[in-house]
């Protein structure tokens, strides 16, 4: 098969993924990242209690009115929950579109500076994602991370083997069926103001764009994935939450194609609130393009879930992921109240992050 059989089916996907009101679920935590999740609640990191977490959230009723997909690691693709039913049909059965993170890693960029990366994945990746779209997944994720430093990160020989590698992936999971999630995040370490921000964000999301048209991959069937447009973790220059939704839109407008069908944040390291609060602020303005713009988060939509799962209370975490995904469909739609529904305000911010 080839990206002109998927033709139709890659649009159609695409915008479901994008359906106003709703946003992705991330879930595609490493092994070992999920293990610093599960130690954080004193829950030891074995398949038995990654099953217990995920079926919990995969079974949560209601759950598809706020998301419309979820991205899996390959683990939970092919894993049972505890009940017997395969992971994918508890979601197909919600509703819930499945993806799944196909890159493998981020690697050191040799000849770049020594804190930059290039993200691996591409060898086999047709045939892998054929394999991951007969499991029943319909859509991919590949997160490029690119850093900002007083040293001149990002390189440009970064900039361009990033972008490159993010259209790569993207026609290659189109050829074999799947709706390219590119992921170009802008990690928060740093101390740069917001401008600073935004002047390396436009130049990263046009190089990934140019790669994309070189690469022949078609937009429509395709979402993007942003860091929002926030000053560095450090920066002694705060900026308000206004501030931030405006930049971030003014970048958008001036990169994305109004062929792309949506945006879906990713969430960073800030608060649920402060996640929410964002998305909200940049849904608010009237910006020149008709992408939905929503989000794809992992720690923002988990964080308060996890704690009041704590390895046993189906309940109380299905409530707490509830309230989160509600919280962020209302924020896609401009019409969020602030603190109208349990959240944390805790930073999740970790340096250095990876997934
Ligand atoms: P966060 O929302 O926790 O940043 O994660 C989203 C994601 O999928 C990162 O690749």
């Amino acid at each position: 098969m080839t990206l002109k059989y998927y033709k139709d089916e890659l649009k159609k996907n695409a915008s479901a993924l994008a359906k106003p009101g709703k946003g992705i679920l991330a879930v595609d935590e490493s092994t070992k990242t999920i293990g610093k999740r599960l130690s954080s609640i004193d829950v030891e990191n074995t398949e038995d209690n990654r099953k217990a977490y995920r079926g919990m959230l995969f079974t949560t009723p209601g759950l598809d009115e706020f998301i419309s997909g979820a991205i899996l690691f390959e683990e939970t693709l092919f894993q049972k929950h505890p009940d017997g039913e395969q992971m994918v049909q508890k979601l197909q059965k919600l509703g819930i579109i499945p993806g799944i993170k196909v890159d493998t890693g981020l690697r050191p960029l040799p000849g770049a500076n020594p804190i930059e990366t290039f993200c691996s994945g591409l060898d086999g990746l047709v045939e892998r994602a054929a394999d991951y779209y007969a499991q029943g997944a319909r859509f991919a994720k590949w997160r490029a991370v690119l850093q900002i430093t007083d040293d001149g990160c990002p390189s440009k020989l970064s900039i361009a083997e990033n972008a490159w590698g993010l259209a790569r992936y993207a026609r290659s999971v189109q050829e074999s069926g799947l709706v390219p999630i590119i992921e170009p995040e802008i990690l928060m370490d740093g101390s740069h103001e917001i401008k600073k921000t935004a002047l390396v964000q436009e130049e990263v999301i046009k190089a990934v764009y140019a790669a994309c048209q070189l690469n022949g991959v078609l937009l429509e069937g395709t979402l993007l994935k942003p860091s929002m447009t926030t000053p560095g973790a450090d920066s002694s220059q705060k900026s308000e939450p206004k501030a931030v939704a405006e930049m971030t839109i003014r970048i958008m407008e001036r990169c994305v194609p109004a062929s792309v069908p949506g945006i879906v944040f990713l969430s960073g390291g800030l608060s649920e609130e402060a996640a929410s609060v964002y998305l909200n602020l940049m849904n608010g303005i009237d910006r020149k393009a008709k992408w939905n713009v929503s989000f794809s988060y992992g720690r923002a939509l988990q964080h308060s879930c996890l704690k009041a799962w704590g390895g046993k209370d189906i309940t109380a975490g299905q409530n707490a992921l509830i309230a989160r995904a509600k919280a962020n469909s209302e924020a896609s739609k401009g019409l969020y109240v602030a603190g109208s529904q349990p959240s944390s305000d805790e930073a999740l911010f970790v340096a250095g992050y990876t997934y």
